[in-house]
């Protein structure tokens, strides 16, 4: 379905390194940077930049903006979070289960059932945990200047409902880049096989996969459900979006600069978060209009399938993290 211009990437990537941060580092000469991303134009991701554009182009009085390449242009999102680490590229959104291979601790958002809910979810990350992760990759030049809501995770697939973790025996289940999304879908007795989301629609439309998990406005935007017709709500993860700046453009711009361009990525998160809450409720609808059999499952079986996945930790930094969040009120 979608195109994957990923051939093209060494080219884009060589004009991107000419054209990336025009006049960069001085307050008096116009500064765009290029943001690239792997979600269509109509997600509440999409808006949110466009947004964050708008009150950087206010904030900055007309001397700073953002182009925005939707849509994968520039490749996956392992392949923007490497052109933001050698320069190439200004800005990229990406979730955070591929940051996992850059920054360790990013793993603990791929881990099933850490978050009670979305509201400790987001309580987690507007507090001292999610402010340390999000600038924990500088010193890979991979600074975080957001979160944004990419809601609960959620199993689909084409031809077998699944209403409990022993359902998912023997499916191949796509999932993102990141080692412990694998141990994710096996510790629930799938077999994971992860690919890009670009290549995601023909994987399921060949049967490359049986089935896939994400978030409903990406099972509905991307058009997954034409599909895979039954989506289990067994919310296993809730792994956020982030908006990443590459540190090499961070440290060209001025501290004035920077400023702007953190208070506009930051005045974009509520107006990102208003969206997608509406966004997530249509796109349940609108599946379900399509035919998709919704289902809600006792999630205390996937709970308890994970157990072991979840004592694995002890005795690792991230399990001091994971009782770090469960006090968390
Ligand atoms: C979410 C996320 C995307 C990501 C996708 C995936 O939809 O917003 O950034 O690419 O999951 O599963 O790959």
């Amino acid at each position: 379905m979608k195109l994957t211009l990923k051939p093209l990437l060494g080219i884009v990537g060589i004009s991107l390194l000419n054209l990336s941060l025009i006049g960069c580092g001085s307050d008096d000469k116009h500064v765009t940077l290029k943001l690239a991303h792997n979600l269509d134009t109509s997600h509440s991701v999409h808006q949110g930049m466009i947004f964050m554009n708008e009150r950087l182009k206010e904030l900055s009085n007309g001397t700073m903006d953002i182009k925005i390449y939707p849509n994968g242009q520039l490749g996956s999102e392992r392949d923007t979070i490497e052109l933001l680490q050698i320069g190439s590229l200004d800005i990229t959104k990406v979730s955070a289960s591929p940051m996992e291979n850059f920054v360790p601790k990013m793993k603990i958002f791929s881990i099933p059932y850490v978050f009670r809910d979305h509201d400790h979810f987001w309580t987690v990350l507007n507090g001292d945990i999610g402010k340390s992760l999000l600038i924990e990759g500088e010193s890979v030049k991979l600074r975080g200047l957001a979160y944004y809501d990419s809601g609960a995770r959620s199993f689909y697939t084409r031809d077998k409902p699944i209403y409990t973790p022993k359902d998912l025996e023997g499916l191949k289940i796509r999932v993102q880049k990141s080692k412990t999304s694998v141990r994710m879908v096996e510790s629930l007795g799938g077999a994971a096989t992860p690919i890009s989301f670009g290549e995601l629609y023909t994987a399921l439309q060949q049967g490359v996969v049986d089935g896939a998990e994400n978030n409903p406005p990406s099972f509905y935007l991307s058009k997954h459900f034409d599909v895979a017709r039954f989506y289990t709500l067994d919310m296993h993860t809730s792994v956020p979006d982030m908006l990443l700046i590459s540190g090499h453009t961070w440290n060209k711009l001025t501290i004035t600069q920077q400023n702007w361009v953190q208070q506009a990525a930051s005045l974009s998160v509520p107006y990102q978060r208003t969206l997608w809450k509406k966004s997530s409720d249509e796109a349940l609808k609108a599946v379900e209009a399509a035919g998709v059999t919704i289902i809600k499952p006792d999630k205390s079986k996937f709970q308890d399938a994970v157990k072991d996945m979840h004592d694995s930790y002890k005795d690792t930094p991230v399990y001091s993290l994971m009782q770090e969040i469960a006090d968390i009120k």
